[in-house]
């Protein structure tokens, strides 16, 4: 079978604006949302991806209908919802697995596939299906699939042992239309949380904050909306890194600069300085400084640009360090770093970067959706050509990455090998 492949001309200095897509993790609860009510939601900004397009398919699947142009998506209702959420979209993407707490509100019981089969031991989900349950469902797991029932779902109070980004999405979403009040405690507060949150209080939702804390106060039904999602910080901090690393400077749009805070505070520690004007923002500064970053709930340094700092680190004087508190298996980009000459060791949850004075390119694999764009990064600042297969991951979470990066001067193709 035909691969596609990313070829890069490394070394090459970028410079320019990009354009930001509005976020993936805020653009794929935001569309599940929509199983709250029938009336028609509609959601902009929404970015062209294969995430995107696995959800819709799924929610297609469950009954929505889905009408999507460009950037803009229209999900509303012209047949009756099903209860059984399609199993090749929940095992492709875990954020598929959110249609649960919509269906049982909804319906009264849901049949949901474990993401990626795990079992109904497995910590992954865990918070998710505790909340549920103290909300009064009835939870039952075989042969990887849950199924969920509860004629209506009760307020309840809930305290998360782990800021969870998707158990938060899934309680909010189940407590909005339960019976009563509820609390969620030590809760996410991520800027995509807070954006679902938004939609739902635009579809009717009784949602006040407090720090960490939800209160809810659940009403009878929710109605349409229309929403734009909030702009993807991810895709915009690995694109400053792409001006970083090259010795250039990409600036992207302001409205990032706050929810980046500990991501540009730890470019400012490595010595980078922020250049900006009303709309948009950039960092610069060569050579950069080794620096120590602990990935953290937010506002701390969000794991999902941990690999791409690597990138960046492995070309910094001196010695850095990055912790890992999130995710296990977040260092699958280790390997593809070091054929291209940099110096990594990882001890349990930390990683030491021994910067280099160059890096030379090589043949890459994208392992997953950020350490792919960690070695996109990588590539781009090694000398001489790089081959990046794997481009389904990236796919997942970067939309028109091509044009984008030629936009900024970046030699880069895609091809078909
Ligand atoms: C979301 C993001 C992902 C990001 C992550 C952390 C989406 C679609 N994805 O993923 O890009 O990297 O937040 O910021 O928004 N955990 C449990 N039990 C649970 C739930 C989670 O133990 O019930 C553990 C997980 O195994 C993981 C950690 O908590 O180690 C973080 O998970 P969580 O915050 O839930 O991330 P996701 O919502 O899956």
């Amino acid at each position: 079978m035909a691969t596609e492949i990313l070829r890069i001309a490394g070394g090459r200095p970028l410079h320019g604006l990009v354009s930001v897509e509005g976020a993936k993790n805020a653009a794929l609860p935001a569309c599940v949302a929509s199983l709250l009510t029938d009336e028609p939601v509609t959601l902009q900004r929404i970015p062209e991806l294969r995430d995107v397009s696995t959800i819709l398919f799924a929610l297609s699947d469950l009954g929505k209908r889905v009408v999507r142009r460009a950037t803009s998506v229209v999900l509303g209702s012209d047949r009756d919802l099903s209860c059984e959420a399609n199993a090749y979209a929940v095992r492709q993407m875990r954020a598929s697995f959110l249609v649960l707490a919509p269906l049982v509100a909804r319906l009264g019981r849901a049949v949901v596939p474990l993401p990626g089969g795990c079992a109904i031991g497995n910590r992954s989900v865990d918070l998710h299906l505790d909340g549920l349950r103290a909300m009064g469902a009835t939870i039952e797991e075989q042969g990887g699939i849950v199924r969920v029932t509860a004629s209506r779902l009760r307020g309840a109070r809930i305290q998360l042992r782990f800021p969870s980004v998707g158990a938060t999405e899934q309680l909010l979403m189940a407590s909005v239309l339960a019976a009563g009040e509820s609390e969620i405690s030590r809760a996410s507060v991520e800027p995509e949380v807070l954006d679902l949150v938004e939609l739902l209080r635009h579809m009717g939702a009784k949602i006040e904050r407090e720090s960490d804390t939800f209160h809810i106060e659940g009403v009878d039904e929710l109605h349409g909306a229309t929403h734009e999602v909030i702009p993807d910080r991810m895709e915009a901090g690995t694109y400053l890194l792409a001006g970083a690393i090259t010795e250039g400077e990409v600036r992207v749009e302001e409205a990032v600069r706050e929810p980046l805070g500990s991501f540009v505070a730890a470019l400012e520690g490595s010595g980078l300085s922020v250049v900006s004007d009303e709309r948009s923002f950039g960092v610069r500064g060569k050579p950069w400084r080794s620096i120590e970053v602990e990935t953290a709930p937010h506002p701390g340094f969000p794991t999902d640009l941990h690999p791409q700092l690597a990138s960046f680190l492995a070309l910094a004087q001196g010695v850095s360090r990055i912790r890992e508190t999130i995710f296990e298996r977040r260092h699958t980009y280790v390997a593809g770093l070091r054929s291209l000459g940099a110096m990594l060791a990882v001890d349990q949850k930390t990683v030491t970067i021994s910067g280099v004075g160059r890096l030379s390119g090589g043949r890459l694999s994208a392992p997953d959706i950020r350490s792919g764009a960690a070695l996109v990064l990588a590539a781009l600042a090694a000398q001489g050509e790089s081959v990046i297969d794997g481009l389904d991951k990236l796919d997942r979470g970067y939309a028109h990455i091509v044009a984008k990066l030629r936009g900024v001067g970046a030699e880069v193709e895609r091809e078909t090998a």
